[in-house]
C-alpha cells in the first residue's frame, strides 16, 4: 500500500479554518501554525497586564484578562489558532488542592501523597471553580469574530492525568518526579485512585470547554517521557484513551490533539491506542520518522525546537524549512516542540510567522 493511500480519509467538509481542516487530514495551500505558550512572558503586553493584575492566577481567574491575553499573540502575529489562557494545574486547584505560582520558581502545590489526602479532594465545587475558564472561552470565541479573526480556531486544553498527578504528588516541578514515581510503583492502588479521579474530572472539564466554544482540544502530557514502557501504557495510554472516549460520547467529532512529550518510540503506541485525532511532536522526534510512521495514522503537529526560535535568524529558518519539507505531504500543523521560551524576542516570532505564511512546497 502506498504512503498516500494509507492516510486516513479526510471528510468532504472544509471548515474554512486551515487549522481545523489540517486536523481533518486536508493538505491545504500552506501549513497552519500556532505555538505552545504563544501567550506569555516574552510579550511586553503580557508582562504589563500581569503587573497590573498582580500575578498569573489572578489573570487566569479573570475571564476578561484571560480573553485579552489569549488575543494578544493573535493580534500581533495572526496565528491560525488561539489557545485559551489558563494552566493545567487549575484542575487540581478546582478539586481543592492549594496552588500558588511563585514568580521565577513556578507552581507550588500542597502535596497529595496518601489515600486520605486523595480522598479529601472533591468534585463538589469543581465546575463552579472552573467557571472563569468557560467564561473566558465564550468571550474569546466572540472576540475572535468581532476583531476579524474568523478563520482563527480556538483551542481548549487540559493536562493529562499522569502529568497533572506528577505535579500533585510532587508539589512542584522536578527533574525526575521521584515522589510521583514512588507512588505509581509502590502504592499503585492509591495512585490508580488519583488517576481515576483525574480521568473523570479532566473529561468533564474538556467537555465543558467544548460546550463553551473550544473548537479543538489538546491534552498536554509533558512528563510522558520519564516513564518506563509498562508505566507508559498504564498511566499515559490507558487514561488518555478513557478521556478521549468520554469526550467523544458528547462531542464525537471534536479534534483532540495528544502531546506525549518525549515519549520516543512510544509515540507510535500512543498514536495507535489512545484514539486522539492528531499527535504533537516534541523536537526530539525525527521528522522523517514521523512522516513514515505516524502521519499515515493521523495528522502530526510540531516540532521546532523552542531554542531555535529563541536564537532566530538562519538557524531558525533552516530548522523550520526542514520540518516543512518533511511533514507537509500529510496532515500537518506547524508548532514548536515545547512552549515558547520567556526570553524569546517577539521579532523572532514575527519572522517565523512570515516564513510559515510564505512557504510553499516545491
Ligand atoms: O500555551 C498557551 O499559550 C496557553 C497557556 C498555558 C500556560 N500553561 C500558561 C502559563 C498552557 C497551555 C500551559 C500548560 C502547562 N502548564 C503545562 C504543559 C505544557 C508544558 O509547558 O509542558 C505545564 C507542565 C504547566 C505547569 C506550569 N505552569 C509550570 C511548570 C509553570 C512554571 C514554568 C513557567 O514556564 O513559568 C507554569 C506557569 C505558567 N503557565 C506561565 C504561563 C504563561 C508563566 C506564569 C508567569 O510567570 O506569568
Amino acid at each position: 500500500m502506498s504512503y498516500e493511500s494509507k492516510r486516513p480519509k479526510a471528510s468532504a467538509i472544509r471548515t474554512g479554518k486551515l487549522f481545523l481542516d489540517a486536523l481533518d487530514g486536508h493538505i491545504g495551500e500552506r501549513a497552519p501554525f500556532w505555538f505552545m505558550r504563544q501567550a506569555g512572558r516574552y510579550l511586553p503586553e503580557y508582562r504589563e497586564l500581569r503587573g497590573k493584575k498582580g500575578g498569573f492566577l489572578a489573570m487566569a481567574t479573570d475571564p476578561d484578562a484571560a480573553c485579552e491575553i489569549t488575543m494578544q499573540p493573535v493580534r500581533r502575529f495572526g496565528m491560525d489558532a488561539a489557545i485559551i489562557f489558563s494552566d493545567i494545574l487549575v484542575v487540581p486547584q478546582a478539586l481543592g488542592q492549594k496552588l500558588e505560582f511563585v514568580q521565577n520558581e513556578g507552581p507550588k502545590l500542597e502535596p497529595v501523597r496518601s489515600g486520605s489526602e486523595i480522598a479529601a479532594l472533591s468534585f463538589t465545587d469543581f465546575e463552579k471553580n472552573l467557571a472563569p475558564v468557560f467564561e473566558a472561552i465564550k468571550k474569546t470565541s466572540a472576540a475572535l469574530k468581532t476583531e476579524g479573526f474568523s478563520n482563527t480556531a480556538l483551542i481548549g486544553f487540559a493536562g493529562a492525568p499522569w502529568t497533572v498527578a506528577a505535579y500533585m504528588v510532587e508539589g512542584e516541578g522536578s527533574r525526575d518526579f521521584l515522589y510521583a514515581k514512588k507512588m505509581a510503583l509502590g502504592d499503585s492502588k492509591n495512585f490508580a485512585a488519583l488517576i481515576e479521579l483525574l480521568v473523570e474530572s479532566t473529561a468533564s472539564y474538556l467537555i465543558r470547554q467544548a460546550g463553551a466554544g473550544a473548537e479543538a482540544l489538546q491534552i498536554f502530557d509533558s512528563w510522558a517521557g520519564i516513564l518506563d514502557d509498562a508505566s507508559f501504557q498504564q498511566w499515559v495510554v490507558k487514561p488518555t484513551r478513557a478521556i478521549v472516549g468520554m469526550v467523544r460520547e458528547v462531542y464525537p467529532h471534536i479534534p483532540i490533539i495528544g502531546f506525549p512529550r518525549c515519549a520516543g518510540s512510544n509515540y507510535f503506541s500512543y498514536a495507535q491506542n489512545t484514539g486522539v485525532t492528531a499527535i504533537g511532536l516534541d523536537q526530539s522526534v525525527p521528522t522523517q520518522w514521523a512522516a513514515k510512521t505516524l502521519q499515515p495514522l493521523m495528522p502530526v503537529q510540531g516540532n521546532l525546537d523552542p531554542a531555535a526560535l529563541l536564537v532566530g535568524g538562519d538557524a531558525m529558518a533552516m530548522a523550520a524549512e526542514r520540518i516543512l519539507a518533511d511533514l507537509t505531504r500529510g496532515g500537518f500543523v506547524f508548532n514548536l516542540g515545547h512552549g515558547v521560551h520567556k526570553d524569546t524576542p517577539p521579532e523572532h516570532v514575527a519572522a517565523l510567522c512570515d516564513i510559515l505564511r510564505n512557504w510553499r512546497a516545491s
